[in-house]
């Protein structure tokens, strides 16, 4: 679990981010950034590094470890630290509040400027990081250090399918990003899991499900981690959401998970709500979803 670092942020001077920042720079050559070249990376005296790592390593910003040399790097609470701190400066976040969702792969917080938001910060590569942490062998990689690059990328996927699908699929629209955060538009409603659909409702959201699922074909994507985790609902429809994993339609497995994803969608409704649903198919729902000429499952 990564702490909410919105609480420090008033505290921290700029310094400490131009510290945060030159660790940040050090780790796209090594895990563990030499002491002796932070001064350079975060253009900073000597004696500034010194006090500014103290400061860092007592807020949990960064860790330190003596190896061959001494070396620090980065915490997920210190790059928190500088996606949220750059966000701010860009006017995307003006007040922090409390947990949306704290997932495996994500922490999500709600944020707000001039209207509600939801900030993301993605997880991937943490688990691992974690676990590979204990036994690593620290001597540089070379390559970029690997949580920080995966969830980067991850965010930045994640963001620029939000901006490719949005308005024509009802997903949040997106407002800004920055290295593993990305902020979005808050969305109203439950998520489907936790929606209790009158029996006359049920078909009607499901058709509107199948339709994003089609619209967002249309546009070159599959979702690829359909369930009812990723959508909300309210009283004005369905937002379909967490799109980092999402397959162009050309890649190769696009159709096994367009499959997957009508399944779990269809399935879910099927069990939750028993009898209500017509008869189906895959096939005959994903290649109506596929050609465009999907309308309701009803036929
Ligand atoms: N834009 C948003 N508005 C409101 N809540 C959100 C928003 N985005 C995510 N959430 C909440 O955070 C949880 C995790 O987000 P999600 O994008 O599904 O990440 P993960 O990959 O961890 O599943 C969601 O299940 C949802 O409850
Ligand atoms: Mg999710």
């Amino acid at each position: 679990m990564v702490r909410n670092v919105a609480s420090l942020l008033p505290e921290l001077d700029d310094e400490d981010f131009y510290l945060l920042s030159g660790v940040e720079q050090g780790m796209r050559f090594s895990e563990w950034v030499n002491r002796e070249k932070l001064p350079e990376f975060a253009s900073l005296t000597p004696e500034e590094v010194d006090y500014r790592l103290e400061r860092c390593l007592k807020r949990g910003l960064i860790e330190k470890k003596t190896i061959q040399y001494e070396g620090y790097t980065l915490q997920f609470e210190g790059y928190d630290a500088l996606a949220l701190r750059a966000l701010v400066e860009r006017d995307a976040v003006a007040e922090f509040g409390s947990p949306l969702g704290v997932g495996k792969e994500s922490d999500v917080y709600e944020v707000k400027s001039y209207k509600p938001l939801a900030l993301k910060y993605h997880r991937e590569g943490y688990t691992n990081f974690r676990e590979v942490n204990k036994e690593r062998d620290y001597t540089s990689d070379r390559e970029h250090v690997s949580w920080l690059y995966t969830a980067r990328k991850a965010a930045e996927r994640e963001y620029e399918i939000l901006e490719t699908l949005y308005p024509d699929v009802s997903v949040p629209r997106p407002i800004e990003q920055n290295r593993h955060a990305i902020v979005m538009e808050r969305m109203a409603g439950v998520e489907l899991s936790r929606a209790a659909l009158e029996d006359g409702q049920v078909v009607g959201v499901l058709d509107l499900l199948l339709s994003e699922l089609a619209r967002a074909y249309d546009i070159g994507y599959v979702h690829a981690d359909m369930s009812e985790y990723n959508v909300f609902v309210d009283e004005s429809g369905v937002t379909v959401f967490d799109w980092p994993q999402a397959v162009p339609t050309d890649h190769p497995n696009a159709d096994e998970f367009l499959r997957r994803d009508v399944d779990n969608l269809v399935g879910y409704f099927e069990r939750k709500y028993p009898g209500v649903i017509p008869d189906w198919t895959t096939d005959a729902i994903a290649t109506d979803v596929r050609s465009g000429s999907f309308e309701s499952i009803a036929g």
